[in-house]
């Protein structure tokens, strides 16, 4: 095609070089398959969470407008499909199972529709298979299940604990990844719509493990060594580096610090959290990991308004941060991470939309993850749509403040660190520099 335009471009009536792509040539089993296996399925199919399964031809094919129109709103787009909200343009683009689609991917799609979503040679259709039993980080190597609750109908959000749910483990364990599960007990389910906000119960779980059976009464999750996740709701799966030892201790049990939210139907849930674990005898390089206590109280969102909030964080150590992950409520639409360094260096390390269903955690691939040094101030921001345009705000005409509820609102980078030594900062980067090439006076050119 390149060669056909430079000759028009030069006068020349003959057309060479390869046949145009033609949109009716894009198919369902060769191109758009592939796709959907790799970024849909995985909550598109029968016993998962989305409203349709998208595996077939014939589970697609009705859907195919609605995909098009999903997969090509902008990056930051609340209402896209796949929900991943990464803006591309800007910051870090490497991150674990990143289910987003490519440009290249958004445009196949689309030329599919437009060409009247053609099914396509049946024998170049991928196999599918449910993988790992449904769980993204493959097949779990230790399920622990919450204690099961019921939510009335209506009612007040509720906050408390349930559990301690046994892990079981006779030996301590490090933990690779973990994934969560809402798993909803109810007969018939509840019709679930594009920016509803009862989609899921749980608002969040903050999972904790006690250090043992030793411990006495279970701790709230405890920060530090001892696993520790803020789970909430839609998000994707915790994927820790190689480096880092999260603990689940012989004689460990997980207790669960819950929000619910009613929805207007009984409904009652367990939550299942599903482990990778490193073999036994691993030994990590770090023990340490926490949240940053990045939360801004001095909320002003006032009705009918779009709002922008920012505020500084200033780090007092070193720290390698795994993950991006904003938090914020109904009204959230935006976050946007940034860093000062001491230098006066200063970068965007991330940008992201939001979507209260779909609080996600975005971790870095082990070999981007941002160093910062002792010193850096991190400046985090935040874009709020308190109008009618946001599906997710039930009365806009109300002013927002902070609040634990899923109608007031939040501020909050809910990012996970791990703290180095001003040595281990060194070494960090002095081996990032070996692997990645040092930039070279050449780079410049
Ligand atoms: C993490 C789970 C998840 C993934 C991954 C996912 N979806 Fe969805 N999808 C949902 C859920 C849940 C809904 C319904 C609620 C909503 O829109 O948020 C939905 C809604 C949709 C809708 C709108 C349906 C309607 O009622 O109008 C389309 C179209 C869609 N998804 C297409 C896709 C495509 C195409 C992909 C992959 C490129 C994808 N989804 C990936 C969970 C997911």
């Amino acid at each position: 095609m390149v060669v056909g335009l430079l000759l028009l471009a030069a006068g020349v009536s003959i057309v060479a070089g390869p046949a145009p792509v033609r949109a009716q040539e894009v198919t369902f089993t060769r191109d758009i398959a592939p796709i959907l296996q790799r970024s849909c399925v995985r909550c598109h199919r029968p016993d998962s969470i989305a409203p349709m399964s998208l595996i077939t031809y014939d589970d697609v094919r009705p859907w195919a407008r609605a995909i098009r129109d999903k997969t090509s709103r902008p990056d930051d787009d609340p209402e896209r499909m796949p929900p991943w909200f990464i803006e591309k343009n800007v910051g870090i683009q490497k991150f674990k199972d990143d289910i987003s689609l490519t440009p290249d991917e958004v445009v196949r799609i689309g030329a599919w529709v437009d060409g009247g979503a053609p099914r396509g040679d049946p024998t170049e259709m991928p196999k599918y298979e449910l993988a790992g039993g449904g769980w993204t980080i493959g097949e779990p190597d230790l399920i622990v299940s919450s204690p099961s609750m019921t939510l009335p109908a209506t009612a007040p959000d509720y906050y408390g604990r349930i559990g301690p749910s046994p892990t079981g483990l006779t030996a301590d364990r490090y933990v690779k990844a973990v994934e969560f599960r809402e798993i909803r007990h109810q007969a018939a389910d509840v019709e679930r719509k594009s920016g509803d906000l009862n989609y899921f119960v749980v608002h969040h779980a903050v999972v904790g493990a006690t250090a043992g059976a030793a411990d006495g009464e279970p701790q709230p999750g405890q920060r530090g060594e001892n696993f520790f996740v803020v789970w909430e709701l839609g998000q994707n799966a915790t994927i820790y580096p190689d480096s880092l030892g999260v603990k689940l201790a012989a004689g460990s049990a997980l207790n669960f610090d819950l929000h619910t939210h009613s929805i207007g139907t009984e409904a009652t849930f367990t939550i299942d959290v599903a482990f990778k674990l490193h073999t036994e005898g691993f030994v990590p390089k770090y023990t340490n990991n926490t949240m940053f206590d990045s939360l801004t109280y001095d909320l002003d969102i006032p009705g009918n308004k779009e709002t922008v909030i920012s505020a500084l964080y200033p780090m007092t150590r070193a720290g390698m941060v795994l993950s991006f992950e904003p938090h914020l409520h109904s009204s959230g639409r935006r976050m946007c991470v940034e860093a000062l360094h001491p230098s006066g260096y200063q970068e965007t390390i991330n940008c992201a939309g939001y979507n209260h269903n779909w609080v996600k955690v975005y971790y870095y691939e082990d070999d981007v993850v941002p160093l910062l040094p002792r010193g850096t101030i991190l400046k985090v921001t935040a874009w709020y749509d308190n109008t009618a345009a946001n599906p997710r705000v039930i009365d806009p005409r109300n002013w927002k403040g902070w609040g634990s509820r899923s109608i007031d609102d939040m501020f909050f980078l809910n990012s996970r660190v791990v703290w180095l030594t001003d040595e281990e900062y060194e070494e960090e980067v002095a081996a990032r520099v070996a692997t990645a090439g040092a930039p070279t006076q050449n780079d410049d050119n």
